[in-house]
């Protein structure tokens, strides 16, 4: 089969499509026929040699991919049928034509997307459910800062926390990125570049402060995360985008607040908590993406490359282009 592939860590020119040994699906494992798959900033940091794919995940790229099941391992437990379409958490290996999965990591399509748009729900959608209601225990009422507000993750942020009773704000680099996070239901966004976000969040809130923050940009914020959080606030750190370090007193100031600072990572979780995080996905989100639902749920697909162009992908990405999610379409 055809498959994304690099053979020394670096930029996206390194990367070409391959012929490599197609999997055979394992014990309790779907062998699933990739329609498409999406990027994630994942991707981008395993490709430099940042990234190592957790022990016993396949070393080629993508998070998550969409498409139909091929064949059943041995002891699955009849949930899926051959020809079924699906989509899929990965820990690595969607950007290939054939997968394996545990069949607990599929989930149906929902009713009116596309293979496309399905292939842009699982790495981010999860993440974002996840970050609010298992982590960050988000409550009606709530206000719920999320930065980089235009990025794959904050668009389903936005929409969830929407969908939670709480009110989304969001930061974001540019005019437009804050337009599109508005029509996704951000109820203010602040342009980091141009203000800082602290006091705006401050006045928006009445100097009553934000109830959570999701932050993917790390040490570059710590000081107006604190700031802006409200009195027992919950700061969720899942990504590292701005600086790795710290420097000043983050205790000190976070004790003030008796905040707390949580952390977290979905692709290095074990396979039993991914499967009751997709389960409850699939319980209590998945049915709002149906297009029969009055304001439903929508997957925000900036572009599809073809797999062939996966480097205009990756520096597409690594520009900070993208509003929502970059989809790779793989040959069928
Ligand atoms: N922990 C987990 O389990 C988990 C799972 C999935 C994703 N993630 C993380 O979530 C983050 C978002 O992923 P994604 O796929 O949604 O990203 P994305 O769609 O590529 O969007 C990222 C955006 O972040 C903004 N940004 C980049 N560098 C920045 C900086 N130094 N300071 C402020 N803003 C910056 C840019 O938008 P602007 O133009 O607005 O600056 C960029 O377009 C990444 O850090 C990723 O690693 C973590």
């Amino acid at each position: 089969m055809l498959a994304v592939h690099f053979d020394k860590p670096g930029g996206p020119e390194n990367l070409y499509i391959k012929e490599v040994p197609k999997p055979s699906p394992g014990e309790g494992e779907v062998l699933l026929k990739v329609a498409a798959s999406a990027l994630n900033r994942g991707d981008l940091l395993q490709r430099q040699g940042k990234y190592p794919p957790p022990p016993g995940a396949s070393s080629i790229l993508g998070l998550e991919a969409s498409g139909h099941v091929s064949e059943l391992g041995p002891g699955c437990q009849g949930h899926w049928k051959i020809g079924d379409p699906v989509m899929a958490l990965l820990p690595g290996g969607g950007q290939a034509q054939y997968v394996t999965v545990p069949e607990g990591l599929l989930m149906n399509i929902p009713k009116g997307l596309t293979l496309h748009q399905a292939a842009a729900i699982p790495e981010v959608w999860l993440t974002a459910f996840q970050l609010l209601h298992l982590l960050g225990d988000v409550q009606a009422g709530d206000t719920v800062l999320i930065h980089a507000g235009a990025s794959a993750v904050g668009t389903a942020a936005i929409q969830l926390t929407r969908m939670a009773g709480a009110i989304p704000l969001v930061t974001a680099g540019s005019k437009h990125k804050l337009q599109m996070a508005e029509k996704l239901g951000a109820a203010a966004g602040f342009n980091y570049k141009e203000q800082d976000f602290s006091e705006a969040t401050l006045k928006f809130t009445k100097g009553a402060g934000v109830n959570l923050i999701l932050d993917c940009i790390g040490g570059s914020y710590w000081e107006k995360n604190v700031n802006c959080l409200a009195l027992d606030g919950r700061w969720i750190l899942y990504g590292l985008m701005g600086e790795e370090d710290v420097s000043g007193p983050l205790f000190s100031k976070l004790l003030s607040k008796r905040g707390s600072l949580i952390t977290s990572l979905l692709r290095n979780r074990d396979k039993k908590y991914k499967q009751m995080l997709v389960k409850t996905f699939t319980e209590q989100i998945l049915p709002h993406f149906s297009k029969e639902r009055p304001q439903p749920l929508l997957p925000v697909v900036d572009r599809v490359y073809p797999v062939s162009e996966i480097q205009a992908a990756h520096e597409y990405m690594e520009a900070n282009r993208n509003v929502g999610k970059i989809v790779v379409d793989l040959p069928q």
